[in-house]
């Protein structure tokens, strides 16, 4: 049984900040964590196992981005340079812009083009301790695209050691096909698409935008009531730019999240509290699009809403690859702890996702971890475009 000693374990559960154990141990049996806690508790019989010493460097659960759309055709570098011209995000939407180039561009795309250009910003994200991503559709907005973008996702845990949890999310734009029809499109592609994914095996879960530029509530609760007659648990992009009642809907469906959520308000955040919705805060979406109001983040800790942080990667409004850095936005734009950062990267990042298996270091749970060389967990979302990563260790393979 493999044992990793000289081990500061920030283990994101118990009294002590980060949970941290200044000299521990933990030991794996399989791809599971079989022990963990101070080395002067390791139990007799796993005393003479052979020891990994890690001479003393910082041991985290292994990170997870519970929202991104890694899977997309091209990228939306002109945009970048519009909005820098003065055009806003979703003046360039409504004009045709905005999510519809990327649906344009992933139409256009094969599974195989669409799996070779995320793979560069997953090893990204690899590259940062991350062993389990979400990846959302909703750039295809027909049956057919939405489903290859599901499969590309999926294969994406083929070609690399890392759990991919797919999302639906065909409720993200009015195709042109359907402009002006938005109800139409709900009832004749988003709901047949998420009943054929659904069918595939391809969807782990079921998100939307309740957005001015895209649903309203009553659409996309029509979403949320077919994801319940399949069984399947809902998520939402709810009060972005603007306050629409998505994150009261969210909550009324027992939403696993509720993202983006600067808009939410105070009643929001209570029944998201009721519901156990984890508010997934994105801030390289708040940061490209250089908006003023932050979520609610003091309610949210008032209320014991747990937060969790995503890199959001898409290419129009979170162009993302780092949740370090998303980490540090957290911190510095959003006014969370360093401590809330590394929690909503490991622990409140697998209640988003439903996850009950990993985002702490316990017996029993998955044996995905990330070795810093760091001295503290602070460290890790302190520094801006530094990965003190030193190596991952995914599903127990030393
Ligand atoms: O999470 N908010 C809606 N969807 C994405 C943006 C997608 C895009 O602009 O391509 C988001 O920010
Ligand atoms: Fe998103």
């Amino acid at each position: 049984m493999p044992l990793l000693t000289g081990a500061r374990l920030a283990t994101m559960i118990g009294p002590e900040r980060y949970g941290l154990i200044p000299d521990g141990a933990l030991a794996i049996e399989g791809q599971r964590i079989a022990w963990a806690g101070p080395a002067a508790a390791l139990p007799e019989r796993l005393r003479g196992e052979a020891a990994t010493d890690l001479g003393g460097r910082l041991v985290t659960p292994a990170l997870i981005d519970c929202h991104t759309h890694l899977i997309a055709g091209g990228h939306r570098a002109r945009e970048f340079e519009m909005r820098l011209e003065g055009a806003s995000y979703e003046a360039i939407a409504r004009a045709g812009g905005g999510i519809l180039s990327t649906v344009e561009a992933t139409r256009a795309a094969s599974e195989e083009a669409l799996i070779a250009g995320a793979l560069p910003r997953l090893d990204a994200l690899i590259a940062e301790g991350v062993a389990t991503v979400e990846v959302k559709s909703g750039y295809g907005l027909d049956i057919d695209t939405e489903l290859r973008m599901l499969r590309a996702a999926r294969a994406l845990a083929e070609r690399r050691d890392v759990t991919v949890r797919t999302t639906f999310l065909g409720a993200h734009a009015v195709p042109p096909d359907y402009d002006g029809r938005p109800d139409a499109y709900i009832d004749e592609v988003a709901i047949p698409a998420l009943r054929a994914a659904h069918e595939a095996g391809l969807a782990d879960a079921v998100d939307g935008f309740c957005e001015g530029i895209a649903f309203d509530t009553a659409q996309i609760g029509r979403v949320f009531d077919a994801a319940a007659a399949l069984g399947l648990p809902v998520k939402l992009h709810a009060e972005q730019l603007s306050h629409r009642g998505g994150t009261e809907l969210a909550a009324r469906y027992g939403a696993l999240s509720a993202d983006h959520v600067e808009y939410a308000t105070g009643a929001d955040t209570a029944e998201m509290a009721a519901a156990g919705t984890v508010a997934v805060l994105l801030p390289g979406a708040f940061y490209t699009l250089r908006e003023t109001q932050a979520p609610p983040v003091a309610a949210f800790r008032a209320k014991g809403v747990p937060m969790a942080l995503a890199t959001d990667c898409n290419p129009g409004s979170s162009p993302l690859t780092s949740l370090l850095l998303a980490m540090n936005m957290g911190c510095t734009l959003f006014r969370m702890t360093p401590e809330e950062a590394l929690a909503g990267v490991t622990r409140h990042a697998a209640a988003a996702l439903g996850l009950s298996d990993r985002g702490t270091l316990a017996a029993g749970q998955r044996a995905d971890l990330a070795v810093w060389d760091v001295d503290e967990p602070a460290e890790l979302a302190y520094r801006i475009g530094f990965n003190p990563l030193h190596r991952r260790i995914v599903g127990g393979r030393l």
